[in-house]
């Protein structure tokens, strides 16, 4: 199966660089199935039904999220109506949404998408492992054609721990929230493909996605200063693409995908195809 998570999409063109990429990707990579982690998708901060919407126009099938998940807080009655539409999974009891769905493909395959949060120098939420855990007993991969989990984190640290505590029992665990892609892409032992961060789908001329002179000034003076603005620029599409056994449901490859904008560009299946691309 052949997965695409699109990490952490910042502001107006980080959505414009997603929904403009998004049909050629799907095609050229022949994707089944795209996670995109749209936190941030709202001016920086939150989401709405709307860019729900034009995403999933767009090519994309689950939205993931994190901690930034209730700033538009009109999403908060959307949420229990859009099974595509995910909050982390160890949210406290009594919180709107799930943290997981079971999606089926046109062909029958099944995916499951699992979106937790991490907790160091993060909000002290429920322990993320055992809540992993518990839904993979319930769902095991054999069950489950493929399973990845969108792990949404500050520290490094925590998010190889749930990769290797993930390792053998899912397709993948991928990172998101830190905003900047890591070159950690790899195929753990027991073959869960691995990757600290995906990176953000956002403007690379900024602080993580905020402008940069309203960012900076706030560490130069340790004052509040001015509210903070998403960063407008050219956006880099910044992604990790997945490729599983069917059989197993286990990892064949993972790649970055970087495209437009400032960063480095990475292409995950060789340049012959690349260059057919903007
Ligand atoms: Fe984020
Ligand atoms: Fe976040």
């Amino acid at each position: 199966m052949r997965l695409l998570l699109c990490g952490d999409i910042v502001g107006r063109s980080g959505r414009e660089v997603v929904i403009a990429h998004m049909p050629r990707l799907r095609r050229e990579l022949a994707l089944d199935f795209v996670i995109a982690n749209g936190e941030n998708a709202a001016h920086g901060f939150g989401i709405t039904d709307k860019i729900c919407e034009e995403l999933y126009a767009a090519g994309v099938d689950v939205i993931t999220t994190g901690n930034h998940v209730w700033d538009k807080r009109e999403i908060i009655p959307y949420i229990d109506g859009d099974p595509r539409l995910l909050r982390p999974i160890n949210f406290p009891p009594g919180t709107p949404g799930k943290g997981h769905g079971v999606f089926a493909l046109g062909d029958g395959r099944e995916l499951l998408v699992v979106n937790a949060m991490a907790r160091l120098f993060m909000d002290a939420i429920d322990d993320p492992f055992a809540g992993v855990d518990r839904l993979l007993t319930e769902h095991p991969l054999g069950a489950i054609d493929a399973i990845l989990v969108d792990f949404h984190g500050e520290a490094t640290s925590e998010k190889m721990s749930m990769g290797h505590f993930c390792d053998g029992r899912v397709s993948a665990v991928i990172g998101t929230h830190s905003h900047v892609p890591t070159a950690d892409a790899q195929i753990l032992p027991r073959g869960t493909a691995y990757m600290t961060d995906a990176g953000m789908c956002g403007d690379y001329d900024s602080v993580i996605g905020i402008q940069k002179e309203i960012a900076v000034a706030r560490f130069v003076r340790k004052m509040p200063g001015e509210r903070l603005q998403v960063a407008e620029g050219e956006a880099t599409l910044c992604a990790a693409f997945v490729d599983t056994d069917d059989a197993t449901g286990l990892a064949r490859r993972i790649a970055p995908l970087r495209l437009g904008g400032r960063l480095q560009r990475a292409w995950p299946l060789g340049e012959t195809a690349a260059a057919t691309l903007p």
